[in-house]
C-alpha cells in the first residue's frame, strides 16, 4: 500500500488536460481515470484529453473529458488516449506553437504518462512556455530514475512469467534449452526479475557482460549428473537487434540445441494487474493534489512505498541503475 502526500491546496486550475506518450504501457488507462476523476473531485472545472500524445498536442487533436469517459476503462490494457511517439516535439518552435494550442482553449497545466523520452519533453515544454506540467511515470521497462516502479512493469513481468512458465513445459518434455527474449531495449529491469521469478538458469541484460561458455558447461554438468539439460535464459532485447540469435548460433556452435522465443509487445498488452492498477490510481490522484499544491516540473514516483515528487530535470539527467545485488541472485538460486 502506497503512503500518500500530505498536501495543502494553494491554487486554483480551471482547466487541464492529460496525454499518454511513447511505448504504451497496462495501467495507463487507470491513471487517465484517476488524474481525471481527481480533478473533477477537486474541483477542476475542465479536464481534456489529448490523443496521440504530443503528436494530438501539436494537430490540436483534444477531446472534452467527463467523470463518464472514464467509466469502466480501470480493468482496460493500452491507452484510449492513444499513444505515439512524436520527433517533431523535439523543435523548440513545435512546443511553442503546441503551447499556444492550450493556451487557445484555456487549458493551464498538462499532466504527461509516458517514459524517459516523454519526461524530457514534459520538462523542455514547462520550462520554455511556462505551463505546468506534471509527469507520471508509464513504461513497462521501469527505467525511469527517481522511482522505484512504473506503471506496467508488473504486469508486463506477469505476462512474461505466465508465458515462459508454460515454455519451461515443452522445455522439459524435450530436454531442450529455450531463450526468451523479453523488452528493455536500455535496460534489463524486466529480464532480471522475470529471471528470478521463473527461475532461469541464466539472465543476459544489457547492464553486464554474460558468459556462454560457464552456462554451456552448467548445462553438461547437469546432463553428466542426471539432472536434465532444459533451462530457460532471459535475455532483455537490449540495443542490438539479433542478440537472442547471435547467441543461439553460439549455443549451437557449442553443441547445444537451442529453441527461440521472442514475447515481444505481448508485454505491453493485457489488463492491468491490481498492482499497476493500484499505482496508476495512487499516482494519478497525488499529481492533481501537487499541481493545486502549486507543484510544477515534477514527475510522481514511489520511492521505497511513498509517493514522492521528483524535478523532472533530474529525472531526465540520471540514469536508474540495475540493482547488482537483485541481480547477482539470478545466479545464485540456480546452482
Ligand atoms: O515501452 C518500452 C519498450 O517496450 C522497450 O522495451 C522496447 O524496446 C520499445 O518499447 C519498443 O517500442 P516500439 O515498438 O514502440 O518501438
Amino acid at each position: 500500500m502506497h503512503k500518500l502526500p500530505t498536501l495543502k491546496s494553494v491554487k486554483n486550475f480551471d482547466s487541464v488536460a492529460i496525454l499518454t506518450s511513447g511505448g504504451d504501457s497496462p495501467g495507463m488507462n487507470p491513471a487517465i481515470r484517476a488524474l481525471t476523476r481527481a480533478a473533477f473531485n477537486s474541483g477542476i472545472s475542465h479536464v481534456y484529453g489529448i490523443n496521440r500524445g504530443y503528436s494530438g498536442l501539436i494537430n490540436n487533436d483534444i477531446q472534452k473529458m467527463t467523470s463518464r469517459s472514464v467509466t469502466n476503462i480501470v480493468q482496460r490494457g493500452g491507452t484510449v488516449l492513444k499513444s505515439a511517439r512524436c520527433l517533431e516535439f523535439k523543435e523548440p518552435n513545435v512546443r511553442q506553437d503546441a503551447a499556444k494550442i492550450l493556451r487557445d482553449r484555456g487549458i493551464e497545466a498538462l499532466f504527461v504518462i509516458g517514459g524517459d523520452g516523454s519526461m524530457t519533453g514534459a520538462h523542455l515544454f514547462t520550462e520554455e512556455t511556462g505551463i505546468p506540467v506534471i509527469g507520471l511515470p508509464g513504461t513497462i521497462d521501469n527505467d525511469i530514475p527517481g522511482s522505484d516502479d512504473t506503471i506496467g512493469f508488473d504486469t508486463a513481468v506477469n505476462t512474461a512469467l505466465e508465458a515462459i512458465d508454460k515454455i519451461r513445459d515443452t522445455a522439459q518434455s524435450h530436454e531442450r534449452l529455450f531463450l526468451v527474449e523479453v523488452m528493455g531495449r536500455n535496460s534489463g529491469f524486466i529480464a532480471t526479475q522475470v529471471g528470478i521469478a521463473c527461475g532461469a538458469e541464466m539472465v543476459v541484460v544489457p547492464e553486464y557482460d554474460f558468459d556462454l561458455r560457464e552456462l554451456c558447461l552448467t548445462l553438461a554438468q547437469r546432463r553428466a549428473t542426471g539432472q536434465g539439460s532444459s533451462g530457460i535464459i532471459v535475455v532483455a532485447e537490449g540495443k542490438d537487434p539479433g542478440l537472442t540469435n547471435r547467441i543461439a548460433y553460439q549455443l549451437e556452435e557449442q553443441g547445444q540445441n537451442p529453441r527461440i522465443c521472442i514475447l515481444g509487445h505481448i508485454q505491453r498488452g493485457g489488463s492491468p494487474s491490481g498492482h499497476d492498477r493500484m499505482l496508476a490510481s495512487c499516482l494519478g490522484a497525488s499529481a492533481v493534489s501537487y499541481l493545486l499544491a502549486g507543484y510544477n516540473d515534477i514527475m510522481v514516483g514511489v520511492n521505497q512505498g511513498s509517493i514522492v515528487d521528483i524535478p523532472l530535470r533530474r529525472v531526465i539527467t540520471e540514469t536508474k541503475s540495475l540493482n547488482r545485488h537483485l541481480f547477482d541472485i539470478t545466479t545464485l538460486l540456480h546452482k
